[in-house]
């Protein structure tokens, strides 16, 4: 049998319908309750009236507690005063199970305890509208991807080698030697290019952070393009067409939820190519002109990142940076060896980095020396050296990290609500 949603229950006005789902709330007026139901689709109010049903389903107001689940069969019919203007006057309920008290009530309750139980508090409205984004900045990217030619590759979680600061890496015990978590795809996706040519790695990836803030996350998800024949410039273009896609999708098909979450949707209409571009020496002037403290050649700390977003209304790109702040990888330009082709870009309203990247070294000589002056092992690296030697082309991708996408896109403050169970320093559970 086809099941229906309440989200599609306009379609049904005056039918019978049977709706499977859990009750947000319960309410009475003596002879008529309501039953608010939820089914993860869309709430409905369930309207009872003594005189329409059995004793028996009259009497089980008295029973639902929230987050009860039960199958209600009814009549739909369009109501302008209901939310979602329908509701359902029921002739039956059949009841799953009664939950316990219900531990997330209306009231205030801390971050620490939500995240205790992040396994119920997803079911909460704002969560909900954050998670439904989260999906919808996912399919829009693959999409994107998926209209450009680009095959999804899917590199490995357990590697051998370190790709990028050896400080954040996760071991595991494998037989006996030491592998560790992916903490990124991109050496992988390198390959997939010299096969495919364009190719999307997207999955999880780890770092053990050191340091916890609202933008950290031990395990995160990175939409990870990579593309052959490619330099730093085009592989600026596809950021920034990729970033004005997602946000413009957004914009299509999740305005229920971001008008949900008060996002002012007149900060996200101006994102529109193109992004301003920086180097990273014009960045650094931006930041001595407004007075900031910054010592030339280092990385930029958060605060940074929000001083220079705050000069533009769209996403700024950073490119060419002191080399030795960046990895192994990145080719250098060509007129000057301490500048890498690496490209950053920063989402606006203090929302920082959302994207790094860049063009890759691609002449094997020049990467055996930068594996050697990162102090990496030679044999994890050798069929990464291959690449080099079997048709090595200039290439350039670049990661995506979708949290902090999300943060951005949803405008809420800590990247531990825009995945579904966060991993951080302090919490494995649950
Ligand atoms: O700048 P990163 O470290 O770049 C790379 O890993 C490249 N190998 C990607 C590539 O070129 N294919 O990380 C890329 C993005 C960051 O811009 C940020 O959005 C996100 O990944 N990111 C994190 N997100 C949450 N928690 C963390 N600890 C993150 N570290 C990086
Ligand atoms: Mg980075």
């Amino acid at each position: 049998m086809e099941k229906i949603f309440i989200k599609d229950l306009k379609k049904h006005d005056g039918n019978e319908v049977t709706l499977n789902g859990w009750v947000y709330n319960v309410r009475s007026i003596g002879k008529i309750w309501f039953l608010i139901l939820r089914d993860g689709t869309e709430m409905l109010q369930c309207v009872v009236v003594k005189n329409d049903v059995d004793e028996e389903t009259f009497k089980k107001e008295e029973l639902l507690t929230q987050e009860s689940s039960v199958t209600v069969t009814g009549i739909v019919r369009l109501e302008k005063r209901a939310v979602g203007g329908v509701e359902l006057g029921v002739k039956s309920i059949e009841i799953h199970q009664i939950a316990e008290e219900y531990p997330i009530t209306p009231k205030e309750h801390g971050t620490a305890f939500l995240m205790d139980n992040r396994h119920l508090w997803i079911r909460s409205k704002k969560q909900h509208a954050i998670l439904k984004v989260r999906h919808q900045i996912v399919k829009a990217s693959r999409d994107f991807f998926d209209n450009n030619d680009f095959v999804l590759f899917d590199a490995p979680m357990l590697t051998a080698n370190a790709a990028e600061e050896t400080t954040s890496l996760f071991n595991v015990d494998y037989y006996g030697r030491t592998a560790y978590l992916s903490q990124t795809g991109q050496l992988y996706g390198e390959a997939g290019a010299m096969a495919f040519n364009r190719v999307y790695v997207f999955g999880p990836t780890f770092r053990a952070e050191k340091s916890k803030t609202r933008r950290h996350l031990t395990e995160f998800w990175m939409l990870e393009p990579e593309i052959a024949y490619c330099d730093i410039e085009e592989n600026m273009e596809w950021a920034e067409k990729l970033i004005v896609y997602i946000v413009e999708q957004c914009l299509e098909n999740s305005k229920e939820e971001l008008n949900f979450l008060e996002r002012d949707i007149s900060k996200l209409e101006k994102i529109k190519a193109p992004f301003p571009r920086l180097t990273y020496d014009e960045a650094a002037k931006l930041l001595k002109d407004n007075g900031v403290d910054f010592e030339y050649g280092s990385d930029f700390g958060g605060t940074d990142e929000t001083v220079i977003a705050e000069q533009f209304d769209k996403p700024v790109i950073i490119h060419r940076w002191p080399a030795d702040i960046k990895a192994f990888y990145m080719k250098r330009t060509p007129d000057n060896e301490e500048l890498a082709l690496g490209m950053d870009v920063l989402a606006p309203e203090g929302y920082g980095e959302i994207v790094g990247g860049g063009q890759r070294e691609d002449d094997h000589d020049t990467l055996v020396k930068r594996i050697l002056k990162h102090d990496l092992p030679m044999t994890p690296f050798k069929w990464y050296l291959d690449l080099r030697i079997y048709g090595s082309v200039p290439h350039s991708g670049f990661g995506l990290g979708i949290e902090r996408t999300v943060a951005w896109i949803c405008g809420i403050k800590h990247i531990r609500e825009t995945i579904p169970f966060p991993r951080t320093i302090t919490r494995l559970e649950p």
